[in-house]
């Protein structure tokens, strides 16, 4: 089956754009927590704010692939600042001192887990945090040598294509997940929320290691549990059937949002032991808020 790309951008960064971006990053800006456009010094010129007009439409779920052709530590800062114009770039995890959370692979790690070398399935990061980050990046420096370790996208709206039972179990605040430790700038953890949105938000919550993880409201009966077991399955089914795959070569980075579409990841290819450590994939990732929200 042919992939809906209707809404995924792809578009050619030139150096020039780079490096006006790059330049309006403070150098010490990593002991910030949140930096924003008035972190930046100076403002853009017009040709690179139609550029970051352009990318602000990721807010109503286009989802843009960015081609660079600079030096990588360039391109990290480049795309820090355009997430700062774009909206505000959040550290979340405590112990870190960067806005790239780096996703390498670790032959140890949770074979599902970011850092794996599995299959990533369906989810949203850190879904159970009230404001959990709605944008994010994901930088390639160097892809899977093995070629596996695509990056999967599906569009939450399939939710519409559920039978309305299974809708309706979703919408209940019934569920419940393990809680990320260590995070700020993303709100309260929520020990119950509904995969669906209630009418008050947009946020979907989903993740597929939820049907795994069985981790339900402890008082729910036998056949409560399994209707809603079946419901995570089918949606994640549809998003199965609508994903995109991208495979991110070297210098390629994906912008897309998690209000929109759950993410996930394709195994690495077979033999990642015979990977040099310091060839195997690698990956960065940042978040950042629109401004609108
Ligand atoms: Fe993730």
């Amino acid at each position: 089956m042919k992939q809906d790309e209707s809404r995924l951008f792809r578009m050619s960064v030139g150096q020039n754009i780079v490096k006006e971006l790059s330049k309006l990053l403070p150098t010490e800006i990593n002991t910030h927590r949140i930096i924003d456009h008035n972190d930046l010094m100076g403002t853009p010129t017009k040709d690179c704010q139609v550029f970051i007009n352009k990318l602000n439409e990721v807010s109503e779920g286009k989802i843009f692939l960015l081609t660079f052709e600079s030096e990588m530590e360039e391109i990290k800062r480049a795309l820090i600042s355009l997430m700062a114009l774009i909206g505000m770039v959040l550290q979340v995890e405590k112990r870190d001192n960067s806005f790239w959370y780096s996703l390498g692979v670790d032959l140890m790690a949770d074979p599902n887990a970011g850092n794996g070398i599995g299959e990533n399935p369906f989810h949203i990061d850190m879904l159970t945090f009230s404001h959990f980050p709605l944008g994010m990046t994901i930088l390639c420096e160097r892809p899977d040598s093995k070629n596996g370790g695509s990056t999967l996208l599906s569009d939450l709206g399939v939710h519409s294509k559920l039978p309305q039972k299974y809708a309706d179990v979703l919408r209940k605040k019934r569920f419940t997940y393990w809680k990320d430790e260590g995070l700020e700038q993303v709100g309260q953890h929520l020990t119950t929320f509904s995969i669906l949105p209630a009418r008050e938000s947009s946020r979907v919550r989903f993740t597929s290691k939820l049907s795994k993880w069985f981790n339900l409201h402890p008082n729910l009966k036998l056949n409560q549990r399994e209707v809603l077991i079946h419901a995570i399955m089918q949606y994640e089914t549809l998003l199965k059937r609508n994903q995109i795959i991208i495979s991110l070569e070297s210098s390629q980075a994906l912008i897309f949002s998690q209000l929109h579409y759950a993410h996930g990841r394709t195994a690495l290819g077979e033999g990642q032991i015979e990977v040099n450590p310091s060839l195997s994939r690698q990956l960065w990732r940042a978040y950042f808020n629109y401004a609108n929200i």
